[in-house]
């Protein structure tokens, strides 16, 4: 599909299921690499990140303990609010624990800031974050996600697990706002 209409809004084709899959299997190799004797929590970032968490951990080649945040800040609306509130925190402890969060997407980065700092209070010994996209235009945050799917333009996209007033979820590529 080129287009698709979510609620009032038109979206147009952003990245295809096969570029998804293409660039979600090399991520599953950085990965492997990168952790491959750290045993590493892996923390997917809830809602979003559901169905990239699902595909890219197919694609890394040790087991590990796969955890669930669900953070909220965006509401219905289409701008960040600034405002984090843990909707739903971890059953685990992490000090001493590498984690590598699990993103779909890093847009000012304040998400990305306040959760690094929350697990760094909590002595991990190492906060990484692997985000599916990147907005680098309105990116203010302090550093960048450690591995990064796809550096996008600073529009709002739908597609893959990422919702518009939470629909849009279902879709199996990323669509971005077409004006
Ligand atoms: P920040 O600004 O804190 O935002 O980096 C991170 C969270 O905001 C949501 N977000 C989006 N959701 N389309 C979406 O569906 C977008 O274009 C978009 N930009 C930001 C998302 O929940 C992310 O975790
Ligand atoms: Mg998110």
């Amino acid at each position: 599909m080129e287009k698709v209409q979510v609620l009032d809004k038109s979206f147009r084709i952003s990245i295809s299921e096969a570029q998804l899959k293409e660039r979600i299997t090399a991520l599953g190799k950085e990965i492997s690499d990168a952790y491959k004797d750290k045993d590493p929590l892996l923390v997917s970032v809830l809602n979003g990140a559901f169905m990239f968490t699902s595909d890219l951990i197919r694609e890394i080649d040790f087991d590990a303990e796969v955890h669930f945040i669900r953070l909220s800040s965006y509401g219905d609306k289409m701008e960040s609010s600034g405002k984090i509130r843990e909707v739903m925190g971890l059953e685990k402890g992490v000090k001493g624990r590498h984690i590598l969060l699990i993103e779909d997407i890093v847009d000012t980065g304040h998400t990305l800031d306040w959760i690094r700092k929350r697990f760094e209070m909590e002595n991990a010994a190492s906060v990484k974050m692997c985000s599916l996209l990147f907005k680098e235009e309105a990116f203010q945050g302090n550093e960048p996600p450690e591995f990064i799917g796809f550096t996008i333009p600073n529009a709002f996209v739908v597609g893959y697990g990422l919702d518009y007033a939470h629909l849009g979820r279902t879709l199996s590529a990323i669509y971005e706002l077409d004006e």
